[in-house]
Formats: structure tokens, sequence, C-alpha cells
């Protein structure tokens, strides 16, 4: 017996991505990124900019993606997604995604594709581009080969993904039904992580996003975020000092509980519900933590983006070390395709 064998946690090799559409945020930071940061201390992790999905809905705007991408990359560094142990890498720098998305096309049954639920929600809910596109369709199929080709056996993800990772299991079934012998499957079939979502809302207590304008962005100064705190909404009660509130009611008690100590909440509940302290201390209080918890990051990003050289580096090598296991597949799968006529 070896000691991995008694290991509950045998390492995985665990493969995710994220679309370059915008700066990074708290809810990314705290929904994604803590995640990948515990994954990539046991595991063999693949973490790549998922390039070539942003162009699937917004391919009318390529710029948004050449605008974006290294933010992303220096935030994922940032936080402390580390080169010596996990993968860093962009799609479109292997290549071999898109010669094994093409092979699985020719195999997968077209409702398989029409009846992932992102499929006909993202239609109706980003109603201003024309989503009706052939690659808009095939996206959860690249998603499979994005992660077949590195045989991942787990993928983090947010609930709303979980449909995809089904369908890349279907895609692994099918085709080592079509072309393996029952004993000898190719692909494993990944199972999903489940990543629960952010616990922590946006300033105005609904969802962090982009869209609605309340993100915290990892890369901002401290002044900027300490003043999006300080002007955020409180539970309305509380028009005067004097008026007692309710942090249920007040968006800032979430912060509280991602960021302050157990006795920190207790005073919060107590003040907050007696008048007892005004909401800028309470906000002061949570400040204090938020910025024991970013300014390093923040440090660290600025570092980075000073040296981008030494940041195109680690990508580089990271995009080689993954076009290295992808193209280990790809002969697998072309000698299975009986691809043994090429010269
Ligand atoms: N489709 C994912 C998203 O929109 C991103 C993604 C692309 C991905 N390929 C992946 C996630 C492979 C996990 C595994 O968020
Ligand atoms: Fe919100 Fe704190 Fe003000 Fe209460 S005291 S309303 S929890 S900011």
């Amino acid at each position: 017996m070896n000691a991995s064998d008694n290991n509950p946690t045998t390492p995985m090799r665990i493969l995710s991505g994220m679309r370059p559409t915008g700066k990074l945020h708290l809810g990314h930071f705290k929904g994604v990124l803590e995640n990948w940061l515990q994954l990539q201390h046991d595991n063999q992790c693949y973490f790549f900019a998922a390039d070539w999905h942003a162009l699937t809905t917004d391919y009318a705007n390529p710029e948004i993606v050449k605008n974006t991408i290294w933010d992303m990359l220096l935030d994922w560094l940032a936080v402390g997604i580390d080169p010596e142990k996990a993968v860093i890498f962009i799609q479109s720098e292997v290549p071999e995604h898109a010669e094994l998305h093409l092979l699985f096309s020719f195999m997968t049954p077209l409702p398989w594709l029409e009846r992932v639920p992102t499929y006909k929600d993202q239609i109706e809910q980003l109603r201003e581009k024309d989503l009706g596109t052939y690659g808009f369709l095939g996206y959860p199929l690249l998603q499979s080969a994005d992660i077949l080709i590195y045989m991942a056996d787990a993928v983090p993800v947010g609930e709303d993904q979980v449909p995809h990772i089904e369908l890349t299991r279907e895609v692994a079934r099918r085709f080592n039904f079509l072309y393996r012998k029952p004993d000898q499957p190719l692909f494993p079939e990944p199972k999903a992580l489940l990543m629960p979502a952010s616990k922590l809302p946006g300033l105005d207590g609904r969802k962090m996003s982009k869209s609605y304008g309340n993100t915290i962005e990892i890369s901002e100064d401290w002044a900027t975020t300490e003043k999006k705190v300080k002007t955020m909404p409180t539970d309305p009660a509380r028009v005067k000092r004097t008026d007692p509130g309710n942090p249920e009611k007040c968006p800032v008690w979430d912060f509280h509980k991602v960021y302050s100590t157990a006795e920190e909440r207790a005073w919060v509940q107590e003040g907050c519900t007696t008048a007892g302290i005004g909401c800028i201390e309470c906000k002061t209080c949570m400040l204090r933590h938020m910025e024991e918890e970013l300014q390093p990051i923040r440090d660290r990003r600025i570092a980075l983006a000073k040296n981008m050289d030494d940041v195109r580096d680690i990508v580089k090598t990271g995009n080689e070390k993954a076009r290295h296991a992808a193209g280990r597949t790809m002969e697998k799968v072309r000698k299975t395709l009986k691809m043994g006529y090429r010269v």
C-alpha cells in the first residue's frame, strides 16, 4: 500500500476556464478564484483564458478580448494563482482544442446541443446580440473539447455550467462507445465540482455584476473601494443616526458575514438595532478586514503589471505545457480515428 491509497484527497487533474470579458471583481474572487486557489494546492490544475468562448457572444467586438485578457491574467496571478502549481494558458494558443471540437462535432447529435439550458436562456437574455449562430450553438461542445483534451477528472464550475459537464460526459461516452473497445475507453468522464455562489453581494445588495454597476474591482485602488463602501446603501430605516436598524435589511451585513469576526458581528447586531453605532462606524470596522485582504493583492498586481515581460513568459510557459498535454491526447485521438494515413 502506498501513501496515496489512504489519502482521501488523491490529486486530481482539474481544468477550468474563464472568459475574458471585463475586469474581475470581488464576486469572481470570492466565487471562483478562491476556489481555484484551494484546488491548486493538491491537484494538477489547468486554468485558461477562454478567449474563443468570449468570441461566441462577442464576435462583433473582438477588441473586448484584447482589452481584457491580460487584465484578467494579472488578476489571477495577483490573487495567487501560482504558475509553479497550475498551468496557466490562453485557449487560442492551443489550437488542438479546435481540432478536437471539430472531430467531436461530427458525432454529436444536434438535439444534445439544442437542449442545453443555457442555449435558449442566453439567446433570450442577450437579445442585443444575434446568437443564432453555428458557433454559439456549438460552444458547449468546444467546452467539452477543452475539458477532455486534458483528460480532466473534475471541473470546478458554477451551477449554470453543470449541464455543460453533463454534455461532456455524454460526449466522452459516445466517443468511447463508437471508437474504442469497451474495456479500453480513451476519455474519462469528468465530474463537476460545484462551486457555491459567492456570499458577497454587490454594493447595492443584488448579485455583484458589471452590468449592475455594483462591483468592487480587484484592480481598483483602495481610495476607490473605500469611497464605494462608505456610500453604499444601508438599511433604509436608518435615516438619522438615532434611528435603529436591522442588519438583515442591509447589504453591509453580508459584507460583515464574509469579512468580520464573530465578536464584531455581535457588536454590529447590538449597535445597529439599538442605534448604538453609526453606519460609517459599522462600515469602517468591516473595511479594515477588507483592506487587509485586498492590499497585498493590489500591491502584487501593481508589481506584476510593471513587469509584463515576466507575466507574458509565465503564460508562454503555460501555453507550451498545455500544448504538450493536448498534443499527446490528439495523437491518441487521431490514432483512434484511423488517421494513420497522415504522412
Ligand atoms: N463556458 C465557461 C463560462 O462561460 C468557460 C469555460 C470554457 C469553461 N471552457 C471551460 C469552464 C472548460 C470550465 C471548463 O464560464
Ligand atoms: Fe447596516 Fe451597519 Fe448601518 Fe446597521 S449599522 S444599517 S448593519 S451599515
